[in-house]
């Protein structure tokens, strides 16, 4: 095949045999095999990368989704190309997904990198799929579009609403504080996740798919109708659509907008905002901190830290507080939130559908009265301050805590340590009834870092049986770990740097006692420096891992406060789709 047509659509990117000519001659003669003729393959490429897999429950809809987005992009005159990439579940990987965010990143890059296609839609929802694959996007020249296969259906039990995955969090507690029997906690099992799609509690998926509305990378109104039904799919068909024009345009040699130019500062503060609002998972300050960093914006934890203190809660959902995904959509959605934050939030940003902000909410008013899911910034359901950044001289490079889940009386605490070496110690020894626990004592997780163990969601660390059978719900709890964005309780997260690299974390002792001053934002070891020095002199870093993805990821992830990216994936200007 020859062509004096600029190198785009399925002519593009083509394999290195050293004769161009006869690589496209090539592709063409098993592009007809597969049944495509010379129409076909003048046409403009859309990329469509699935995360479905048998392994992900969540994303059980998928393939009626890809479907719509296929759909979408013939209606619009080009050729869709279905291709697969890793998926990650939360429940069914270990020993966490964010040990493979950034694999998941770095493949999908590659793959929109490699294979012919002049523009591209993301299929993701559980956890870290969105935030790999705006990462892979960032990274790219080649316009995308994201779709999340949306929340699940809720669940009920005697009558009461269900939702993963803070109704299991909340009963499993019940359960382990013997309030709940073993055959009622195996049967409610088969309520909490009712259907295919994502968990419809404000948790990591849930926040990060309303983000990345927010940020203009989907559709508006993307995030939130509920997976498999006409709505979510026809947010398909109109995705396929969008992507489809972005490709005509892209082979019309017109400019389109890529991932990496609205990646704004501007962009990303709006949804730090955002976040703060909906009580969003804690997890999405490590991303949105990953994609500032892809996207060299300028974004630090100094700006949630300034952000959290005049941005009120105003959503009413699951773990900050009582409704779910569902009550949020039929308040209006992503939209009605943004309409409401509208005094909070820089207008001109723009967005993959091509109009700014300002010109997506014009016209849109607040949500009417009937509903109390989306609280009007008038009459919030909490104070600004849903997440606090912690610093100190335990947390010298920063910590998080999630106050709008946390208890009121222990956000200004001062209690005696108890160490657990990593996440597996801490499920050996949690129930010890010969640990040294009381309801004052600080519960502290080291060695569950991001270069030490991957960063698992094991900073929620569970309430000793012992306590939880006397009643109590919640300890001040302290770690270089993650908390599910489902979770909830006095648990202070992403210590930075973590124990692994050296941190102060790795210094504490049973005994010593830390100060948690939340509204001074402080978190301090009250140890003296001498001291400290002694220990530190005695300390050596564990091992890194002996081979493969685990021994890469540890020689180079970055700190938390740097959103955990791998070092040599920094902000990227290669031209894609260049032979
Ligand atoms: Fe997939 Fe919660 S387990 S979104």
């Amino acid at each position: 095949m020859t062509s004096t047509k600029p190198p785009t659509g399925l002519f593009a990117n083509v394999t290195a045999y050293g004769d161009v000519a006869f690589s496209r001659w090539m592709r063409r003669a098993f592009l007809l095999s597969a049944g495509y003729d010379d129409e076909d393959l003048d046409r403009p490429v859309v990329g469509i990368a699935t995360t479905w897999s048998d392994y992900n429950t969540c994303h059980r809809d998928m393939p009626a989704l890809t479907e719509a987005v296929r759909r979408g992009v013939l209606e619009r005159g080009a050729l869709p190309f279905v291709f697969p990439t890793a998926s990650l579940h939360e429940i069914l990987m270990a020993p966490t997904t964010m040990l493979y965010r950034n694999l998941l990143a770095l493949e999908t890059e590659e793959l929109i990198r490699s294979q012919p296609m002049d523009a591209v839609v993301l299929l993701g929802g559980c956890d870290k799929t969105v935030p790999a694959q705006v990462l892979a996007a960032t990274s790219v020249d080649v316009p995308a579009l994201l779709l999340v296969t949306g929340p699940m259906a809720l669940g009920s039990w005697h009558g009461e609403r269900l939702g993963a995955c803070t109704d299991c969090r909340r009963l499993w507690a019940a359960s382990r504080a013997g309030r709940i029997d073993p055959a009622e906690t195996a049967a409610v099992g088969g309520r909490l996740a009712a259907s295919g799609g994502t968990c419809p509690v404000m948790g990591t998926a849930s926040t990060m798919a309303c983000l990345i509305e927010v940020l203009g990378l989907a559709l508006p109104g993307s995030a939130t109708p509920t997976s498999g039904t006409g709505e979510r799919l026809r947010i398909g068909v109109q995705t396929g659509r969008r992507a489809a024009e972005l490709a005509v345009a892209r082979q019309a040699g017109q400019e389109v907008p890529l991932v990496r130019d609205l990646l704004t500062r501007a962009a990303l503060r709006n949804a730090v905002t955002a976040l703060l609002a909906l009580g969003g998972s804690t997890n999405a300050v490590i991303h949105l901190l990953a994609f500032a960093r892809r996207a060299g914006a300028g974004l630090s934890l100094a700006d949630f830290d300034e952000l959290a203190r005049t941005v009120p809660l105003l959503v009413d959902c699951k773990p900050a507080g009582v409704g779910y995904l569902e009550d949020l959509h039929r308040a209006g959605g992503v939209p009605a939130l943004l309409s409401t934050l509208r005094p909070l939030l820089d207008l001109s940003v723009r967005g993959v559908d091509g109009s700014t902000l300002g010109e997506r909410l014009a016209g849109l008013g607040e949500p009417g009265e009937w509903q109390t899911t989306l609280r009007p910034l008038t009459a919030p359901l909490g104070p600004p301050g849903a997440l606090v950044v912690l610093r100190g001289s335990l947390a010298p490079e920063g910590a998080i805590l999630k106050q709008a889940a946390a208890s009121p009386q222990l956000l200004q605490h001062r209690g005696p340590a108890v160490v657990f070496e990593s996440p597996e110690d801490a499920a050996r020894r949690i129930d010890d009834p010969a640990l040294p626990v009381t309801p004052d004592s600080v519960l502290v997780l080291r060695n569950a870092g991001p270069a030490a163990a991957g960063m698992p969601e094991a900073g929620s660390l569970p309430i000793p049986k012992r306590l939880a059978q006397a009643g109590v719900t919640d300890l001040v709890r302290i770690s270089d770990a993650r908390m599910s964005g489902t979770g909830y309780g006095t648990v202070v997260l992403h210590v930075a740097p973590e124990a692994a690299r050296g941190g102060p974390l790795a210094l504490v002792r049973d005994g010593d006692l830390i100060e948690l001053d939340t509204a001074g934002r402080r978190l301090e070891l009250c140890v003296p420096a001498e001291e400290l020095q002694r220990r530190r002199a005695a300390w050596t870093p564990p091992p890194l891992p002996p081979r493969g993805w685990r021994r890469l990821y540890a020689e180079q992830v970055l700190q938390a406060d740097q959103g955990a990216d791998l070092a040599f994936l920094g902000p990227s200007a290669e031209p894609v789709g260049e032979e």
